[in-house]
């Protein structure tokens, strides 16, 4: 079975050497491995938790859109899209905070560690806490389960998230499943240690700690300015260094070949000076980082670039999310009264008679045209057109469309050959197949 694969990026800073490294980089490359489907997409809505400057929310998406497509991400493959062109997500968000218990957001580590130092300094418990800070676990829950991912790299940090998002995942499938498991439970994927990258100080590279290396910012010369900043001990030139516990040399280890460590290594041990070996280490990254950095540039001068293939990694996620978020309101009760009155004609048809429930049904019919080729389509219970289907080169196969959309309903949308007919919203289609469905069985 395919494995799915979601991450998220909370859209409030720039992106630095150790987001590259750490998150990025593996991403894209475990993106490229047979039998993985991957979903990455901005946090922006849990951005504009953390953040109140329109400014910085507009620029800072814009930026990591470029940079992730500038890094090589593969849009055919990936799934990509924004967090907030999805209204499905929050939709979902509000069907799980109504399962969600209140005693298990308390103990969320941001929520409870804002209550901590708003008790520590004697403010309210409360002080300066928004709602989005509080529920910020419940949409990150929507974001993987919307999607049924497998699999969720996160840092250390964000573990908690992922068993809360479990336990709300199952919850939501014991309380409306009827058996059925609507959400696959989620697993944290932590990075190893390995790809941590050291900052200038040999802390771990953050912005909060002013001792990152920008990625793309400032070109070559910031990141050469950068490099140049990177703490050694005060051994001279000519002098044997010893490279283990060096940031330099871990950061030189993440960009380089087996050879290239073991060369980098022996040349330390000989008496390399630090400033020759941080000018090894700026040629090395530039190598890699350069043809991206230039990528990047053509990117940002041209947006409508990265909007279009947003747009089209929207439209991907949201033909998934859309029949899952219309089976989910079925489940809870939100439901068409079409479908209601379906459903109770079903459950008396031998009183009323079929002809009722046929009436209160959306129809399919299949037919052919002029041009000898077979069709169907699917007409709401009012009789306006929902689907039209491609042309079939014999009636069969429209025939095990149509017996297989009846059967599995929205869910075999994004695979069957039809068009949703002008002006007609995906949950409309959704809930006609589900009323379909419910008469079915
Ligand atoms: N909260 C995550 C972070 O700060 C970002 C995020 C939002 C995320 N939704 C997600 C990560 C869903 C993984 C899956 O890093």
């Amino acid at each position: 079975m395919t494995q799915r694969v979601l991450t998220g990026i909370t859209t409030t800073g720039t992106l630095h050497l150790g987001n590259y490294v750490g998150a990025i980089r593996p991403a894209i490359a475990a993106s490229r491995e047979p039998g993985v489907e991957s979903f990455f997409f901005m946090a922006d809505y849990h951005a504009l938790i953390k953040c109140d400057d329109p400014a910085r929310i507009a620029r800072s998406r814009l930026e990591i859109a470029a940079t992730w497509l500038a890094a090589g991400l593969d849009t055919e493959r990936v799934t990509f899209y924004r967090q907030s062109d999805i209204p499905e997500i929050p939709e979902l968000t509000w069907l799980l905070t109504c399962v969600t218990s209140k005693g298990q957001m308390n103990r969320a580590h941001a929520y409870k560690g804002a209550t901590d130092a708003n008790l520590a300094v004697g403010e309210d418990i409360d002080a300066g806490i928004t709602m989005g800070l509080y529920s910020y676990p419940i949409l990150m829950a929507a974001d993987i389960l919307m999607f049924n991912a497998h699999r969720v790299p996160v840092g250390r940090d964000q573990v908690q998230h992922i068993e809360m998002a479990r336990d709300v995942a199952q919850r939501f499938n014991h309380l409306f499943g009827q058996g059925r498991e609507f959400f696959v439970l989620p697993e944290a994927e932590v990075a190893e240690d390995a790809t941590l990258l050291p900052g200038l100080d040999g802390r771990k590279m953050s912005k909060s700690y002013d001792n990152a290396i920008p990625l793309f910012e400032g070109g070559a010369k910031s990141l050469k300015d950068a490099i140049a900043h990177i703490v050694t001990d005060s051994k001279l030139p000519g002098e044997p260094k010893d490279p283990d516990g060096q940031a330099l040399v871990t950061i030189y280890d993440a960009f380089a070949s087996t050879e290239q460590r073991l060369a980098f290594r022996a040349a330390l041990r000989a008496g390399l000076a630090w400033g020759e070996a941080k000018q090894q280490l700026f040629e090395l990254i530039d190598a890699q980082i350069g043809p991206m950095r230039a990528r990047y540039a053509e990117l940002m001068a041209h947006p409508e670039r990265i909007e279009a293939a947003l747009q089209i990694g929207a439209a991907k996620a949201r033909a998934l999310a859309a029949p899952l978020l219309a089976e989910l309101r079925q489940a809870v009760g939100l439901r068409n009264f079409t479908a209601i009155a379906a459903a109770a004609l079903t459950g008396t048809a031998t009183m009323a008679g079929a002809a009722h429930v046929k009436a209160a049904l959306p129809v399919f019919k299949q037919y052919r045209e002029a041009d000898g080729r077979f069709y169907f389509k699917l007409n709401a219970a009012d009789g306006h057109l929902l689907l039209q289907s491609d042309a079939f080169a014999d009636g069969r196969s429209a025939g095990q469309w149509v017996a297989r959309l009846k059967k599995d309903g929205a869910a075999a949308l994004t695979e069957a050959p039809v068009q949703r007919a002008e002006g007609v919203e995906a949950a409309a289609v959704a809930a006609a197949l589900s009323a379909l469905q419910a008469a079915e069985a």
